[in-house]
């Protein structure tokens, strides 16, 4: 009942001109793909070009993150709506990277997460434990924090516009990836989570991603865990036929 989300995260790489060459190498690969919402985030300055490129395929364009305010004086911020006007469908909040060099908390990506769903997009939030935070017996703690923090306030209406990403930070960029029972347990931690804060059946209906080295020859085993969802690939995800054969795990 939940339509798996694979979501291409492109981090800082590519020029615009190598974004749309990816969207179109993926486009032919991914077009008899039904049952699955495929997502690619490019860097900001490429997106209305890719939004161009993408038309009339079945892929979506999300942005890496955005600010909370609609317009003023905030140099260097991109409004949720200015992302809508390019073309984006959704957007990645709070990645870890993101809080890690950003100083990005709990606290911005609600009021992140808030104002993109307002606008119209909808919201992939990101949580994830360090190593040394699992290392110390952390990991539910830390995620109970970040879903939490980050959902604090949501009605159950703007839940059904949100996604949560599930991505352990030691996975990230490492090769290292989350087993297929190590992902499962905090899914279905952050399922409990959402149950307990916001009623079952938004928790039977939200869609929780993991993130963290998902490869073609990984991603099968992920998507057969009960509580996940879909992915948030980056490395993988900058080959148009590497993320093909994730976006087609089930092929
Ligand atoms: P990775 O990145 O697939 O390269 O580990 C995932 C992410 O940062 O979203």
């Amino acid at each position: 009942m939940r339509t798996p989300l694979i979501a291409g995260n492109w981090k800082l790489f590519k020029t615009i001109g190598e974004a749309t060459a990816l969207v179109n190498d993926l486009k032919p690969l991914v077009a008899s793909t039904s049952g699955v919402e495929i997502v690619v985030a490019p860097v900001f300055t490429a997106l209305s070009r890719v939004s161009e490129a993408m038309a009339g395929s079945n892929i979506h364009l999300a942005a890496q993150n955005c600010y909370w305010e609609e317009e003023g004086a905030f140099t260097g911020e991109v409004a949720p709506k200015l992302l809508k006007d390019a073309g984006c469908s959704h957007v990645i909040i709070g990645h870890s990277e993101r809080r890690q060099y950003f100083g990005e908390t709990d606290g911005t990506v609600n009021k992140k997460a808030k104002a993109a769903i307002a606008a119209g997009l909808t919201a992939i939030v990101c949580v994830g434990e360090t190593l040394a935070e699992r290392e110390a017996d952390k990991t539910f703690a830390v995620i109970e924090t970040q879903v939490t923090g980050g959902l604090e306030g949501f009605s159950v209406e703007s839940l059904t516009h949100a996604v949560i990403a599930y991505e352990p930070v030691w996975a990230i960029g490492t090769g290292k990836t989350a087993s297929d029972a190590q992902a499962q347990e905090v899914h279905a931690v952050i399922r409990g989570l959402v149950a307990k804060l916001f009623g079952q059946a938004a928790a039977d209906g939200i869609r929780i991603l993991y993130g963290g080295s998902v490869k073609p020859d990984n991603v099968k085993g992920l998507m057969a865990q009960t509580d996940i969802d879909g992915a948030l690939v980056g490395g993988a995800s900058l080959k148009a036929d590497s993320f093909a054969a994730i976006v087609n795990f089930a092929a």
